[in-house]
C-alpha cells in the first residue's frame, strides 16, 4: 500500500529515518557497538581477520564501495570490492584470513550467490552477508548475517535498502575495527554521529520542494555528470544509477579528480553536473574541479553544507545539507540524489516504480 504517496519509491525514500533507526536498534549503546548483537559467534569470526573481500551487484555494490573507505580508515585492514559477475569468472588470489562479505537486498541475486558458493570452496575464513530478506538463499548459506531492517522494498530502484545497508556496514566496520585497535573515544564519536543520522535524513527530506524545483533543469537533458571524491564517489555513482534507471537520462559518475583526464571534454551548457560535497578535507580540491566545469559553461548542482563556502551564483545551484560527520555523510547525501531522480522521472512521466527492462530481483544471469 502506497498510503499517502504517489509512488512506492517516494514512500520508501520517506521511510528512511525509521528504517535506519530500526537497523541500529539493539546494536548500539550510546557509545559503542554491541558485537554480540551481530551474532554470538561474531567475536570469534572477526578476530584475526586481515583482509575483507566484498562482492555485490548494482546499488549493493555501491554500498560495498562506501564500506571499503570505512574499513580501510577505521579498521586499517585492506579491503577489495568487486561486482559479482566479474569476480566469479576470473582467477583470483585468496589471501589468508580473508572475510568474504556479500551485500544484497534480496539475497537471491544469481551472480552474488554464485560468488558466495565459489568462495566457500576457495578457503575464505568466513562468509558474512548483509541482507534484507530473512530466509533468503544468501542468509541461509552464510556463516554470519547482519540483517538490514528496511522492510519490503517494492520500487525497483533501490533506496531504503541502500541506506540501511550503509548503516549495517558501518556498524560492522566498528565491530571489526575494535579488534584492530580502534580506540573507544573514536568509536563513541562515530556511534554518536550514526545516532544522529535518522534526524539528519529527516531534515534532508524537508528539502523536497526545493529539489523538485531543481529537477526541472534536467527534464529536457539527455546527459548528466555526477562528481564526488573519497567515499562520496560511490554516492555519486549511486545518484547517477538512480537517474539512469528511472528517468532514462544518461548519467555518468566520476571521481572529481578524473574530470580533466577526459570527461571535461563533454561539459557544455547542455550537460548538468551534480556534485556531492560535504565539507571535508577534500573540499578545496573539489572547488577547483567545480571551477573547471563552470569555466566551460556547465550548469552546476551542488549538494553541500553551509560551512563549505560555496554559494549560489550564475549557473551554480547550491542545496544546503545539514552539517554531518564525515564518516556518516555518504548515508545522508544519498537522500537528496534519490529525491532529485524521483522528481525528474515524475516530470518526464516514466513508470517510476517499474522502470522499463528492469526486474526487482535478478535471479538469472
Ligand atoms: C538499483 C538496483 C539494483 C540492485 C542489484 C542487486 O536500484 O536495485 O542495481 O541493487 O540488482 O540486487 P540485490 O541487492 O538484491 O542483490
Amino acid at each position: 500500500d502506497k498510503g499517502e504517496y504517489r509512488h512506492f519509491m517516494l514512500k520508501e525514500i520517506h521511510e528512511q529515518p525509521r528504517v535506519i533507526q530500526a537497523t541500529m536498534e539493539g546494536r548500539l549503546t550510546d557509545s559503542r557497538v554491541l558485537e554480540q548483537s551481530l551474532g554470538t559467534e561474531a567475536g570469534s569470526l572477526l578476530a584475526g581477520i586481515r583482509h575483507v573481500q566484498i562482492i555485490a551487484c548494482g546499488t549493493s555494490y555501491h554500498a560495498g564501495m562506501v564500506a571499503r573507505y570505512w574499513i580501510e580508515e577505521l579498521a586499517g585492514i585492506p579491503c577489495s570490492v568487486e561486482v559479482a559477475s566479474e569476480y566469479r569468472y576470473r582467477h583470483h588470489v585468496v589471501q589468508p584470513d580473508t572475510l568474504f562479505l556479500t551485500i544484497s537486498q534480496s539475497g537471491e541475486t544469481a551472480d552474488t550467490l554464485a560468488a558466495l558458493r565459489q568462495a566457500k570452496e576457495a578457503g575464505f575464513r568466513a562468509a558474512l552477508a548483509v541482507c534484507n530478506v530473512p530466509g533468503s538463499s544468501l542468509v541461509r548459506e552464510s556463516d554470519l548475517v547482519i540483517m538490514t531492517q528496511a522492510g519490503p522494498e517494492i520500487g525497483v530502484a533501490s533506496t531504503k535498502a541502500f541506506t540501511t545497508q550503509l548503516t549495517a556496514l558501518l556498524i560492522f566496520t566498528l565491530a571489526l575495527a575494535r579488534h584492530n585497535g580502534l580506540d573507544s573515544e573514536k568509536e563513541a564519536d562515530i556511534v554518536r554521529a550514526l545516532r544522529e543520522v535518522p534526524r539528519q535524513v529527516d531534515q534532508v527530506l524537508s528539502l523536497d520542494g526545493r529539489i523538485e524545483s531543481l529537477s526541472r533543469a534536467f527534464m529536457d537533458k539527455s546527459h548528466s555528470l555526477f562528481l564526488g571524491r573519497g567515499a562520496m564517489f560511490p554516492v555519486a555513482l549511486e545518484g547517477a544509477l538512480k537517474l539512469k534507471e528511472i528517468s532514462y537520462i544518461h548519467a555518468e559518475a566520476y571521481p572529481a579528480g578524473e574530470l580533466k583526464h577526459g570527461p571535461l571534454a563533454l561539459v557544455d551548457s547542455e550537460m548538468p553536473v551534480v556534485t556531492v560535497a560535504p565539507n571535508n578535507a577534500l573540499m578545496e580540491k573539489l572547488k577547483s574541479n567545480l571551477e573547471e566545469v563552470r569555466a566551460r559553461g556547465g550548469e552546476l548542482f551542488v549538494f553541500a553544507d553551509g560551512q563549505s563556502g560555496l554559494h549560489e551564483e550564475d549557473h551554480v545551484h547550491v542545496m544546503s545539507i545539514p552539517e554531518v560527520h564525515p564518516i556518516t555523510a555518504p548515508i545522508v547525501y544519498t537522500v537528496p540524489l534519490q529525491l532529485l531522480s524521483y522528481h525528474v522521472a515524475v516530470l518526464k512521466g516514466t513508470d517510476v516504480d517499474q522502470p522499463r527492462n528492469l526486474a526487482k530481483s535478478v535471479t538469472v544471469e
